[in-house]
């Protein structure tokens, strides 16, 4: 299976469980694994696990490409943590922590933040030298943060071209986009950096197309 029918299968899969109307996109379960392929991410943070969707999925794809990746979590809701337990797959293989400050001596490759509520200047304890940040969606204050702890980071915002599926909670034919997040590289390396650029250049590619079809 590729990788991104893996994030196509399982966003659906998602979609019909309860607590389905927080859980991240389609488009960010396939960014998230786009980026775990080409920088070899081996450990992963989230802070605010949710019902599971994103972390069941990296947990599928490093089963199905038999790539050993760490991930560890933060969540401290009861719904979402009795959730977690019957909704992950592989859920022994998830390290769970109810606060971030729970967590010593840990620094990851990358660390993923959906709907995190507390500050997020904590994070720099986790950071490796060039750990990469995808915050989910369109999180602009949360974005801002990051970018002043990070000063040297490169960011861009990674924007979908699809629309509501007919299997998401509470769907509604709508003409409007959905799908996005913020794509932060707190030192790039050279690799990162052409990454980042070809992703602009994407970008500002598809906002063009979002405003030529919204015309
Ligand atoms: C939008 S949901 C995450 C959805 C998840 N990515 C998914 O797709 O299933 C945000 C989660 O973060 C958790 N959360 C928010 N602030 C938190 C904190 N300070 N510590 C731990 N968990 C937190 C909430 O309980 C909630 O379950």
């Amino acid at each position: 299976m590729r990788n991104r029918d893996l994030a196509v299968h399982n966003y659906k899969r998602f979609c019909a469980l309860d607590g389905s109307d927080y859980i991240a996109s389609e488009f960010a379960l396939e960014t998230i694994l786009k980026i775990i392929k080409k920088f070899n991410v081996n450990t992963i943070l989230e802070l605010g696990l949710g019902i599971g969707s994103i972390s069941d999925t990296v947990l599928k794809y490093s089963k199905k490409d038999n790539k050993k990746i760490s991930y560890v979590g933060t969540e401290k809701n009861e719904f979402c943590l009795n959730a977690l337990k019957k909704n992950i797959i592989d859920y022994d293989d998830i390290e769970l922590y109810a606060e971030l400050n729970q967590i010593k001596n840990n620094k990851f490759d990358l660390i993923i933040i959906d709907g995190y509520d507390d500050t997020l200047i904590e994070i720099v304890a986790f950071c490796k030298k060039n750990t990469i940040i995808f915050i989910e969606g369109d999180r602009k204050g949360q974005t801002e943060t990051v970018r002043e702890i990070f000063p040297k980071s490169k960011y861009v915002n990674v924007i979908s071209l699809n629309k509501n599926k007919p299997y998401v909670h509470g769907y509604s034919p709508t003409s409007h986009y959905v799908g996005g997040g913020q794509l932060i590289f707190t030192k790039p390396t050279f690799k990162m950096n052409i990454f980042w650029f070809l992703q602009k250049s994407i970008t500002y590619v598809k906002n063009k197309i979002r405003i030529f079809k919204s015309a």
